[in-house]
């Protein structure tokens, strides 16, 4: 089927908005290091262009998860795909994700997270859907609130295509 991606939130748009969480970020950790985990694949251009807006020592880590059981009916119980290379006792942990949904995959990886001993957990998300929540989570940095449509660009995909769009946009299909 043919389609097309309308913009939501243009690429000026979202620079402007993580150079405002890049300092806000700088404020809260300064005189620390802030350990950027990074949940792949999605939340990596993200991840990317918010470190750069860190003034504060910054180290990073990427891990990939994916969850058990069919899409329509996610258990949140995740599989680590690939996990953090470093440990994370005592350090400033920040998580940096695209978009929190049901946030299911969000409250599991932090848990799991957690109990490895971090001096601080804090989650950073580009996007956040709140319509959606079934579980709750305490989110410390959002981008930018969505409503109840499926989103593309920015690393978020649809089919693992559309992800390097430098804009947030919505698929329509012709
Ligand atoms: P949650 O466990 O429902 O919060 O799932 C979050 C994950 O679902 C995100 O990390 C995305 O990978 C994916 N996801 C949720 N909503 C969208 C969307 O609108 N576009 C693309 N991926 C999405
Ligand atoms: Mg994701």
């Amino acid at each position: 089927m043919a389609q097309h991606v309308e913009v939501m939130i243009s690429e000026e748009e979202i620079d402007k908005r993580i150079k405002e969480i890049g300092e806000q970020i700088s404020k809260d950790y300064a005189g620390k290091q802030v350990h950027l985990v990074c949940v792949l694949k999605g939340g990596v251009f993200f991840m990317v262009e918010l470190a750069k807006r860190i003034t504060t020592d910054v180290s990073m880590d990427f891990m990939s998860v994916s969850s058990y059981g069919s899409e329509t009916k996610s258990s949140g119980v995740i599989k680590i795909v690939k996990d953090l290379d470093e440990p994370l006792r005592d350090k400033h942990v920040l998580v940096v994700e695209d978009i929190v949904d049901s946030g299911r995959t969000l409250s599991y990886l932090l848990e799991m997270l957690n109990s490895r001993g971090p001096a601080s957990l804090k989650l950073c998300t580009l996007l956040d859907k709140p319509e959606r929540r079934v579980i709750p989570v305490d989110v410390d940095y959002t981008g930018f609130e969505v409503p109840d449509e499926f989103v593309v660009g920015y690393g978020l995909d649809y089919d693992q295509k559309y992800r390097n769009l430098p804009f947030v946009g919505v698929v329509k299909f012709d």
